[in-house]
């Protein structure tokens, strides 16, 4: 049994008093409703310190958005996996696809990031997802490989049991539209088919595939329901600590 995993990803929003506010409301609800699933939060860089020090008696894993993949140097404006965890990140997002669009990253740069972060110990949250006209073009499933095995190319079995993958149809970010609790499940048994080709049965039986795109409470309990929906990556509803929290507690 995989333990289900409830991950906010807070993207640009709060500042840090806003972040005090919000990290103090998850965890005061949390400890009301028991939960067995893993919680992961990732607040924008500037409040990472001090969320870490407010959750630091918690269950709650901290994990940072986004990194650079070099060790130090003069790269303006980035931030490397030390620094991430010098303030107590233990995870990273990578190959967002708002930062595969917006960003430009490709699937060549995501691969430098997630080896870098495996090597230095973060575990990592690895994001990947259609556009609503390559699902309406019918290739769904090559994009998607074509970013796993880019994505993953060169990183060994012990390093990949540090990675959940995030499936994140574009269409569904921040639109309201969600994948049908089918056409996610769909989605995600193939992804894991994909990790057994690549590694092995055993490390694909054990992968977090999480589904990201407009979970609410209100679909949160059919998508997680589904055998190899593992968990939620959450965009708006993590901003809100009483969706996010209704969202922890329906996982269970
Ligand atoms: P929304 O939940 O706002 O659709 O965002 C999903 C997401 O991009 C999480 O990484």
């Amino acid at each position: 049994m995989r333990t289900k995993v409830i991950a906010g990803n807070w993207k640009m929003n709060k500042d840090l008093n806003e972040s005090v506010t919000l990290v103090s409301e998850i965890k005061n609800g949390l400890t009301k409703l028991n939960s067995s699933s893993e919680i992961i939060i990732c607040p924008p860089y500037t409040s990472l310190e001090t969320v870490n020090s407010l959750i630091k008696d918690t269950a709650i894993n901290l994990g940072a958005q986004n990194m650079h993949f070099e060790d130090s140097g003069a790269f303006t404006g980035e931030i490397s996996a030390d620094m991430l965890k010098s303030v107590g990140c233990n995870y990273v997002i990578l190959g967002h696809s708002e930062r595969r669009k917006i960003f430009l990253e490709t699937n060549e740069v995501i691969n430098k990031k997630v080896k870098k972060a495996l090597d230095k110990n973060l575990k990592v949250i690895f994001c990947i997802g259609e556009t609503l006209s390559e699902r309406e073009s019918n290739v769904t499933f090559k994009v998607l490989e074509e970013q796993i095995v880019n994505g993953l190319s060169n990183i060994d079995n012990d390093k990949v049991q540090n990675l959940t993958v995030a499936y994140e149809p574009v269409w569904a970010i921040g639109t309201g539209k969600t994948a049908s609790p089918e056409q996610a499940q769909e989605v995600h048994e193939f992804i894991r088919k994909l990790i057994a080709q690549l590694y092995s049965d055993n490390l694909a039986q054990d992968m977090k595939i999480l589904y990201g795109g407009s979970v609410k409470p209100n679909n949160a309990a059919s998508l997680l329901s589904k055998p190899d929906i593992d968990g939620a990556l959450i965009g708006g509803a993590c901003l809100k600590p009483d969706l996010f929290l209704e969202v922890i507690k329906i996982a269970g």
